[in-house]
């Protein structure tokens, strides 16, 4: 093992092979998965997916487009945890290596870039004769590479289905939808001393202790959709992966992944810290140990926080599952964390992350080590007690495993593996009915009841309010701010950090953005942090007053605690700010023209237009709709103050401000007063109303107002739709130049548009009248003039036929029935170009004739 490589070494000679055929060699993006098909990153081709799709091949910090990317991609799989430390070839946390292709090289380089690699004198230096590969069915171009081109010998490839040879697996028939293709993967055979099988058996067993799958070259060049629809991706992808750990046992020649140089180390510590040696296949509680704390020292520094939701669960379950076996090895003091170092020290040169957040790591896990030692001490003596007085065979209830996870914490899995060991069965569904149970008496028992975006991360929310109270919000005067991150939430659970490219909640101290609230939309924005950026894309407010910034990280790292500045899109929100006003302005005029009996019924208030619903019984006059625009308009040009204050709501009522009819508001309200009215016939207009939105600071910064449309929505109640400022001088604009244009085609201009339309009906009605004249001439001139006239019997009917040119469908019927008169026959048939009919005589019917089914056999 001296001189074999380490897996450090891999990892670097990979990427700079890579590198050395023009790929850009980018850092491992976070565990936690860059899209939402995933809770955590499971292949490295995953941050890809929007340049598979067809998104340009840009990477923040490199020049233009880079086609060739290549990548150490920490994965974590999750879905068998319980087998892994019972086999020796699995690992939730694995590193795989890939080389990525966007439309540039495709099957064949891809081939042959592994083999060199593979096989070459400078590189991996494997014997050729050992390697192995398979290949998608009908895949004959990755056939003749690999036997023409790499000299593999025929028998040496194995063909499969797309259950084998797709990635992702059956996708076509499962899914996920996305990008996917067919793959080959090599295989290495390590020879006769880990199996007896033979490469052909592989066909069948599709398992084998002696073949090993190194390496899978995947060529996805199809776009998954609905359906097992596969269509085309706008070009053809390369995407690798080839799993590290593998690897690095095969150049390291040692029977598994224990063995090799990252996990020596840890389960040689496990021996050490229990007195226990490390005795390869039995030990399997050192195995679970070390692969544990390599997975959830990684994730924890990613951001993960462990909890009882999402991700941070899955963490926890990993852990205790890790803190178990250091149980069953004697271990009573926490001693996990004190492994951490040994992984930072193996893969902290390739993941820096790690290094850096060494202590936050080590304290998570001790804390609940902590937690869970004492746990695990009531709860398996509860457990063994139970299960001693149960018959191998036999079942623990289900209520007996819920009371132990609902009361002890102890997991479900854990419950399952003990059990095994006394060779019991659990029962899992009688354990998901009672959590079910209990989780409804939860909701029904919350405070806010479940929402997509609140329903998990309810307490976290009331932990941070509790500490640090409502977000202080200061955007009705200032548009940019500095804030600190309180929190991020992300699906139900709460993180740490937010990597670039990922998306969440962010919870600020202090903001300037509004969020959504009062019929008025959520502003949208930057944070900015020291080495970071991202995209706000809307802001909302959770019941305990906290502001949810809807962010995107687009360059940088985020974490907790972190001061951000805040930059409200300062456009978007002054058009927003427009609207705002105008809908107020829009109201009052509203209850001036239309009469006190306008109550406002909802709204929306946006950058681009406002919408206004209103109680009233009838559709407005297109008098009263210029009437009510003109007034705001007069409120616009006069520039008044619009001002706010805070008093109580008896204060505000007694100001004449308009509250909304059924909305609850607190003790102290705010209410938007516009300073100055306009006069409407014998009175003067005001605009006072209880408002939280933001406003402009005079009417005249709405600039302009247009009404552009008004509607019924429901019994007495109506719609408005408008636009102010620069919305709507673009809309007139618009309206003005399809006014011209349509002048233009008529070869007139807009004033002259009434009268040139009305010439041209008159011009339509007369020559549509000659149509109508001349089609009934053509019909009669072929009738007589003895069209193409047939009589024939037909299963005891006379039947007379004809055929016409040029007649349209409308005239065939008259033209049916003359044909009967006329030649007397007991059906008659008349077709055009344009369509057929078929006429029986009343005698023809009364002996059984039918027209329709004639009409259905002709047709046919
Ligand atoms: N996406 C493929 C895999 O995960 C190859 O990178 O196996």
């Amino acid at each position: 093992m001296t001189s074999a490589l380490t897996t450090a070494e891999i990892r670097e000679k990979y990427l700079s092979f890579f590198e050395g055929k023009g790929h850009l060699r980018l850092p491992s993006h976070s565990l936690i998965a860059p899209d939402p098909t995933t809770l955590f990153t499971v292949a490295g081709m995953q941050p890809f997916k929007p340049q598979f799709l067809g998104a340009a091949a840009r990477f923040p910090g490199h020049e233009g487009e880079r086609k060739r990317v290549t990548t150490a991609q920490k994965c974590l799989r999750v879905n068998d945890i319980e087998n892994v430390g019972r086999t020796l070839r699995h690992c939730s946390l694995l590193e795989m290596l890939g080389n990525f292709s966007f439309g540039d090289y495709f099957k064949r380089d891809a081939i042959l870039f592994a083999w060199e690699f593979l096989t070459g004198a400078e590189w991996l230096a494997l014997d050729p004769a050992k390697l192995h590969v398979t290949i998608y069915k009908d895949d004959q171009e990755a056939f003749d590479v690999w036997t023409r081109e790499c000299g593999l010998p025929e028998e040496r490839i194995l063909r499969f289905d797309a259950d084998e040879n797709f990635w992702p697996a059956d996708a076509p028939a499962k899914g996920p939808n996305g990008p996917c293709g067919p793959c080959s993967e090599i295989f290495y055979d390590r020879g006769p001393d880990f199996g007896s099988d033979t490469w052909a058996d592989y066909q069948e067993t599709r398992e084998s202790a002696r073949f090993l799958e190194i390496w899978n070259l995947v060529f996805p060049q199809y776009d998954r959709q609905d359906g097992g629809v596969l269509a085309d991706l706008p070009y053809k992808n390369i995407d690798t992966g080839m799993g590290l750990e593998r690897i690095a046992s095969v150049l390291q020649n040692v029977p598994d992944f224990y063995s090799n140089d990252v996990f020596l180390p840890l389960v040689t510590r496990v021996a050490e810290l229990s007195g226990k040696p490390y005795e390869g296949v039995t030990s399997l509680s050192h195995r679970v140990i070390a692969e544990h704390v390599r997975s959830v020292s990684m994730t924890v520094a990613d951001g993960v926080t462990l909890s009882n939701t999402g991700r941070g669960y899955v963490i926890r379950k990993i852990l205790r599952r890790a803190s178990r076996h250091a149980y069953l090895l004697g271990l009573r003091e926490p001693v996990l964390h004190t492994l951490v170092g040994l992984v930072v020290e193996r893969m902290g040169g390739a993941y820096p992350e790690l290094r850096e957040r060494q202590a936050e790591v080590e304290a998570a896990i001790r804390a609940e080590e902590t937690r869970f030692l004492t746990t695990l001490e009531s709860g398996t003596t509860r457990l063994e007690a139970i299960l001693a007085k149960i018959e191998k065979g036999e079942m623990l209830s289900g209520t007996e495993a819920f009371t132990l996870y609902d009361t002890y914490g102890f997991p479900l899995d854990l419950t399952r593996e003990i059990a095994e060991e006394y060779g019991v069965g659990v029962d899992e569904a009688g354990f998901d009915r009672a959590l079910e149970e209990q989780q409804e008496r939860a909701r029904a028992g919350s405070k806010y009841g479940k929402s997509e975006l609140f329903g998990d991360v309810q307490e976290a929310l009331d932990e941070v309010a509790r500490t640090h109270g409502a977000t202080d919000f200061v955007g009705y005067e200032d548009l940019v701010t500095e804030g600190r991150v309180l929190a991020v939430v992300e699906r139900g659970e709460t993180l740490t950090r937010l990597p670039a490219g990922s998306a969440a909640q962010v919870v600020l101290d202090r903001t300037p953005f509004y969020a959504e609230g009062g019929g008025e939309v959520g502003d949208r924005g930057w944070l900015e942090w020291q080495g970071g950026r991202g995209f706000v894309r809307d802001t909302r407010k959770s019941p305990q007053g906290l502001f949810l910034h809807d962010l995107t990280v687009e360059e940088g790292e985020l974490t907790v605690g972190a001061s951000v500045r805040g930059v409200v899109d300062l456009p978007e929100r002054l058009s927003t700010q427009r609207h705002h006003t105008a809908t107020h302005l829009l109201h009052a005029a509203l209850r001036a023209v239309l009469g006190s009996g306008v109550r406002q019924a909802g709204s929306l208030v946006s950058p681009d237009r406002l919408r206004f619903d209103f109680s009233h019984g009838a559709t407005l006059t297109p008098e009263q709709v210029r009437e009510v625009e003109r007034l705001v308009n007069r409120w616009v040009q006069a520039d008044f103050p619009v001002t706010y204050a805070y008093m109580s709501l008896d204060e505000a009522r007694a100001t004449g401000a308009m509250a909304l009819f059924g909305e609850k508001y607190g003790d102290t309200v705010r209410v938007v007063s516009v300073e100055g009215g306009v006069p409407f016939q014998d009175h003067v207009v005001t605009s006072r109303e209880l408002c939280g939105g933001a406003h402009v600071k005079r009417t005249g910064e709405i600039g302009s107002f247009v009404i552009v449309s008004e509607e019924g929505l429901a019994a007495g109640v109506r719609r408005v739709e408008a636009l102010a400022g620069e919305a709507a001088t673009a809309y007139v604009r618009e309206q003005l130049t399809t006014l011209s244009d349509l002048a233009l085609t008529l070869n007139t201009n807009p004033a002259g548009l009434a009268e040139r339309l009305a010439g041209l009906q008159g011009q339509l009605r007369d020559l549509n009248a000659q149509v109508t004249t001349l089609r009934r001439q053509l019909t009669q001139a072929q009738m007589g003039g003895g069209a193409a006239q047939d009589v024939r019997e037909l299963g005891g009917f006379r039947v007379a036929s004809l055929r016409l040119t040029g007649v349209e469908a409308s005239e065939l019927r008259g033209a049916a029935d003359d044909l009967l008169d006329r030649s007397g026959a007991d059906l008659a048939v008349v077709a055009s170009d344009r369509g057929l009919v078929v006429k029986a005589s009343r005698d023809a019917v009364s002996r059984g004739a039918h027209a329709g089914q004639l009409v259905g056999k002709l047709a046919l």
